[in-house]
C-alpha cells in the first residue's frame, strides 16, 4: 500500500463511505433546513453551492484532515514562492507571478521575477496601442483587421476559450481566429476568411519546435509572401509568442518581434503570459488586465482563506471524495453560457495533462486512482444530447453547472428559461423521482414497464457556479479557482501535475513513421496493426 492509502485519515475516510452511501442527499436537506447556507461559499459576486453533494460535516472535517495530513499550506506557499515543484523538469510553476498585481517580489533562486513579468505587459501594452490604433501598418499600409493566432494545446485552447467567452468586451473591428490542427483544413479554413494586407500572424508556441505550430505557420508564411511578393513583409504580419529566442530567429521572425515569457510558465498555464497577446489585441490590453486582476484576486483567496472556506480547496476535495470513495471516474463541466463553449475543452487539457499520471513524486506507481476525465459542453445543449446517462445511466457523473445571472445586452426571457434549466437539472439530479411519485403520476393504469422506465434515483452530486456576469475580471478568478483545484488535487494525489511526459511517446514515433510514408513500399517495422494500418494506407492514399 501507498503512503497515501495507508494515511489513518485517508482509511477514516473509507469508513466513513460506508456510513453516507446509505443516505441520500434528499434526506440530508430534509434532514437540514440550513444545508444550503451551511454547504455554500461566496467570493465576490460568486455564489459557489455544493450542498447538492453526498457529504455531511464529518465528510468535510475527514476530507480537510486528509488535506492537513498533506501539507496542503505548505505545499500551496512552496508554489507561489517560486520553489522548483515541477521536479521532473527542475522548474519553478509560477503562473501566479503572472497576475500578481500587488506586484510584490517573487523569487526564484533569488531573482525577483516581478521586473520582467511587468516588463513583458508594457511591451504587449505597447504593441496593442500601435495595433489599435493603425500606426503598425501592413504591407500595403493597411491596418490590422484580424489576428491569427497559430498555437496547439496551451498555445491555442486559453486564448481561444477567453476571446470566445469575451466576445461582448471585444474590440470594434477586430476580428480573432485560431488554426491548431495539422490537417491543412483547419488554415485553409481560416486564410479564406482574412485578406494578408491586413492580418496579423501570432506564432504560439512555448518551444517554438512543436509540429503542427511550425507546419502551419511555415504554410501560412507562404501564403503571405505569395500576396505580398517580397520577403519585408514578414516582419509586418508575424510575431512570435516563445520562450525560446533560438528557434524564432531562425524561423525567420525578427526578434523585436518576439513577446517572452519563461519556463516557469507551464503550456497550459500560460493564457496569462505573452500566450494571451490574442486576448489583449481582441478585448484591448486594459480586459486582459482585468482577467489578470480577477485571477489574482482568487490567487489571494486560495492562499489566505482557511481551507473550509476555501473555494478551490473545497471543490477539489469534493472531487476527491467521488473520485476515489465513490469511484467516479468523469465529472462534467457544464456552463450555461453560450460564451463558455470552450471551457470544458480547455480544461480538459488543464486537468487531464496536469494528472493524468500514475507515478508519485519518487516515482512509485499509484494505487489509487487520479485524475478524472473532464468532459462536457454548454447546457441546454447538452440536456438534449448526453445527460439523460447522468439522469438514469449506471454511472455517478458529479457535474459542475456554471451560469451568469446577467447575460450580456438587455434582459430578456431566454435568459430566465436557460437559468430555470441550470437550475431544474440541478435540483432533479439531487431529487430524482421515486417510484411512489410516478404511480402517483401515472395512476393504476400505468404499465410497470413505463413505471420502472420513468424512475429516476437521484442522489447525483453537482456543484453550482452563480455568478452576476461573464466579465474579465470574473472569467480570470473562474479559471484561476480551477487550476487551484487541479493544483490541490494533484498534492493530495502526490504526483507531479506540470510535466506531461505521456504526450512525448506518440510525438516521438509519429516522427519515425514520417519517412515510412514517402515511397509506396510495404513496412514491416511495426506491430501486427501498425504495419497493416501504415500499408493500407500507402494503397489508397
Ligand atoms: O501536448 C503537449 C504540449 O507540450 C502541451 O503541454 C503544450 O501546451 C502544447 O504541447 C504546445 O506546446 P508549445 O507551446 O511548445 O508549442
Amino acid at each position: 500500500m501507498s503512503n497515501l492509502t495507508n494515511l489513518p485519515e485517508w482509511l477514516a475516510l473509507k469508513e466513513h463511505q460506508k456510513i453516507i452511501d446509505k443516505l441520500h442527499i434528499r434526506d440530508l436537506f430534509d434532514a437540514d433546513p440550513k444545508r444550503f447556507d451551511n454547504y455554500s461559499l461566496k467570493f465576490e459576486d460568486l455564489l459557489f453551492d455544493y450542498s447538492k453533494n453526498r457529504i455531511t460535516d464529518d465528510t468535510l472535517t475527514l476530507l480537510l484532515n486528509l488535506a492537513k495530513a498533506r501539507h496542503l499550506d505548505t505545499q500551496i506557499e512552496d508554489m507561489f514562492t517560486g520553489k522548483r515543484i515541477n521536479i521532473t523538469e527542475n522548474r519553478a510553476v509560477l503562473h501566479t507571478a503572472l497576475r500578481n498585481r500587488s506586484n510584490d517580489p517573487v523569487y526564484v533562486d533569488g531573482v525577483d521575477v516581478m521586473p520582467e513579468v511587468n516588463q513583458a505587459l508594457q511591451k504587449m501594452r505597447d504593441f496593442c496601442a500601435s495595433v489599435h490604433s493603425g500606426e503598425w501598418k501592413g504591407y500595403t499600409g493597411k491596418a490590422i483587421t484580424d489576428i491569427v493566432n497559430i498555437g496547439i494545446g496551451g498555445s491555442d485552447l486559453g486564448p481561444k476559450m477567453v476571446t470566445k467567452a469575451l466576445t461582448p468586451y471585444a474590440i470594434e473591428g477586430m476580428s480573432v481566429h485560431y488554426v491548431s490542427n495539422i490537417d491543412r483544413a483547419d488554415l485553409i479554413e481560416t486564410l479564406d476568411k482574412v485578406s494578408p494586407e491586413t492580418t496579423l500572424f501570432l506564432v504560439a508556441s512555448k518551444t517554438f519546435s512543436t509540429q503542427e505550430t511550425m507546419v502551419n505557420s511555415k504554410a501560412a508564411r507562404d501564403w503571405l509572401l505569395e500576396h505580398a511578393k517580397n520577403k519585408t513583409a514578414i516582419t509586418k504580419h508575424f510575431v512570435a509568442l516563445s520562450t525560446h529566442v533560438k528557434n524564432v530567429t531562425d524561423f525567420g521572425i525578427d526578434p523585436r518581434n518576439m513577446f517572452e515569457f519563461w519556463d516557469w510558465v507551464g503550456g497550459r498555464y500560460s493564457l496569462w503570459s505573452s500566450i494571451g497577446l490574442s486576448i489583449a489585441l481582441y478585448l484591448g490590453m486594459d480586459n486582459f488586465e482585468k482577467l489578470l486582476e480577477g485571477a489574482h484576486e482568487a490567487d489571494k483567496h486560495f492562499r489566505h482563506e482557511p481551507f473550509e472556506k476555501n473555494i478551490p480547496v473545497i471543490m477539489a476535495l469534493l472531487g476527491i471524495w467521488h473520485n476515489n470513495f465513490y469511484y467516479s471516474d468523469s465529472h462534467a463541466l457544464l456552463p450555461y453560457d453560450h460564451n463558455l463553449a470552450y471551457f470544458a475543452a480547455y480544461f480538459q487539457q488543464g486537468d487531464m495533462e496536469s494528472n493524468g499520471k500514475s507515478v508519485d513524486m519518487k516515482g512509485q506507481p499509484v494505487d489509487y486512482s487520479t485524475g478524472p476525465i473532464i468532459w462536457g459542453q454548454t447546457g441546454t445543449n447538452g440536456q438534449h444530447a448526453f445527460y439523460q446517462l447522468i439522469h438514469q445511466g449506471t454511472k455517478v457523473i458529479p457535474c459542475d453547472f456554471l451560469a451568469p445571472a446577467q447575460s450580456h445586452g438587455d434582459r430578456n426571457e431566454s435568459h430566465d428559461i436557460l437559468i430555470s434549466n441550470f437550475l431544474a437539472q440541478t435540483e432533479a439530479l439531487m431529487r430524482g423521482k421515486t417510484e411512489a411519485e410516478v404511480r402517483a403520476d401515472l395512476g393504476d393504469d400505468a404499465s410497470e414497464l413505463l413505471i420502472a422506465a420513468k424512475v429516476f434515483s437521484g442522489d447525483k452530486p453537482t456543484n453550482s457556479f452563480l455568478f452576476k456576469k461573464l466579465s474579465p475580471h470574473f472569467l480570470g478568478a473562474l479559471i484561476a479557482f480551477y487550476e487551484h483545484k487541479i493544483f490541490v488535487q494533484g498534492k493530495i494525489w502526490n504526483i507531479n501535475s506540470y510535466d506531461q511526459m505521456g504526450v512525448e511517446l506518440g510525438k516521438v514515433l509519429a516522427q519515425a513513421i514520417m519517412p515510412e510514408l514517402k515511397d509506396s513500399q510495404p513496412v514491416h517495422t511495426h506491430d501486427g496493426s501498425t504495419n497493416g494500418l501504415i500499408n493500407y494506407y500507402k494503397k489508397i492514399r
